[in-house]
């Protein structure tokens, strides 16, 4: 018995000097950790007070939304290579005019939500960038059918 919960105490403290061995003293998060985003310091149109992970979520959306990657609306930062040697990107710059339009886009969607689609009894089905988008920069067309539209007939009674 007591033998047992020797060892219990030994394993607790091996677990805390195993952690400890991780922690560098630089309060840099722990090698092999998930990778965490930095806060953001240029949001215009989102919310302030997103963290950098909740930002990344919401990037990661626009980007599949529209098909496209990062790049597309951030600015190639060579100075700052990823590490598989591809030009790093300057998130907070503001010079790719897609990234503008990407905030007038936000800005107008939200005002569809809230002066529209809300107003819709029992709506729940807001739009999104991937309503207007389906994983395309530039929305397509939608194909009018060739004989007319044909209504569904109303059930017979
Ligand atoms: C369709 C355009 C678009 C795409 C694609 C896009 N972003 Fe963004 N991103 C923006 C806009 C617009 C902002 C600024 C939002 C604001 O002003 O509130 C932003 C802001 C950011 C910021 C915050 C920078 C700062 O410090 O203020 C980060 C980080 C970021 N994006 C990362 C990403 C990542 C990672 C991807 C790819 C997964 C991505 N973005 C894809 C348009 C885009
Ligand atoms: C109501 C439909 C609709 C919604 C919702 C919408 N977009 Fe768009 N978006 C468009 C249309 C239409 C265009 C094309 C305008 C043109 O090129 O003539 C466009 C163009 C763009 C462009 C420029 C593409 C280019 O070729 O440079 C970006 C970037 C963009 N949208 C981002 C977004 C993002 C990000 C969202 C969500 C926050 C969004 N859009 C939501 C309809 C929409």
């Amino acid at each position: 018995m007591k033998a047992a919960s020797l060892f219990l105490f030994a394993l607790v403290l091996s677990f805390a000097a195993a952690i400890a061995a991780q922690t560098p003293p630089s309060g840099a998060p722990p090698a092999g950790a998930p990778h965490r985003h930095p806060a953001p310091k240029n949001l215009q149109v989102l919310p302030k007070t997103l963290t950098g992970d909740q930002l990344d979520e919401i990037m990661d959306a626009w980007a599949a939304s529209l098909g496209v990657h990062c790049d597309s609306c951030h600015t190639a930062d060579p100075a700052h290579p990823r590490p598989d040697g591809r030009p790093g990107l300057d998130f907070a710059d503001d010079s790719k005019p897609e990234k503008a339009t990407a905030r007038r886009m936000f800005q107008m969607t939200e005002e569809i939500n809230r002066d529209y689609i809300a107003k819709i009894d029992n709506s729940d089905a807001p739009v999104t960038c991937g309503t207007c988008h389906r994983g395309h920069l530039g929305p397509q067309p939608f194909a009018l059918p060739k004989e007319g539209h044909n209504p569904p007939k109303a059930p017979a009674k």
